[in-house]
């Protein structure tokens, strides 16, 4: 499984072919919270984005250093699955757990694996 290109471009995720954004906005429209690894939102950060991408959601960035949280979002040192068990016992819209490798792979073996 591949998530990004050896230079960290995902040139190749946006070319995708198929209708629209093929249904991306629509999915986009049930998600709450946006869950990261640091890497993937210092990926975010790089970009030459006219504003923060997901500033209308609660952003959760993971990190094991600490980081003053921004206007957009809140840096969390915390065992992933407990993280998002403890957002799944509240009432909500969906979890986006946007990536990268090292969270997503984590939840899989540990908790959905
Ligand atoms: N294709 C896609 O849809 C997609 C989606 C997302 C990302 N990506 C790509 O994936 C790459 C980044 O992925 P990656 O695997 O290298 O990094 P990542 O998973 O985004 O981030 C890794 C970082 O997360 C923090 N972290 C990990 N586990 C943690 C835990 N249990 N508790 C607290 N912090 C934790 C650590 O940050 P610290 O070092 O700060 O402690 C670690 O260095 C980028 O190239 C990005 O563009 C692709």
């Amino acid at each position: 499984m591949y998530i990004a290109a050896k230079d960290e471009s995902l040139e190749w995720l946006f070319n995708m072919e198929g209708e629209d954004d093929n249904g991306f906005s629509e999915f986009y429209d049930t998600v709450e919270t946006v869950l990261m690894g640091r890497r993937t939102y210092d990926w975010v950060m790089k970009q030459d984005l006219k504003k923060f991408p997901y500033k209308n959601k609660e952003c959760c960035v993971f990190t094991r250093s600490s980081v003053e949280n921004t206007e957009n979002v809140k840096f969390v040192n915390d065992d992933v699955s407990n993280f998002v068990n403890k957002l799944k016992s509240h009432d909500g819209k969906n979890i986006w757990i946007v990536g990268g490798e090292e969270i997503v792979p984590f939840l899989y073996t540990e908790k959905f694996g």
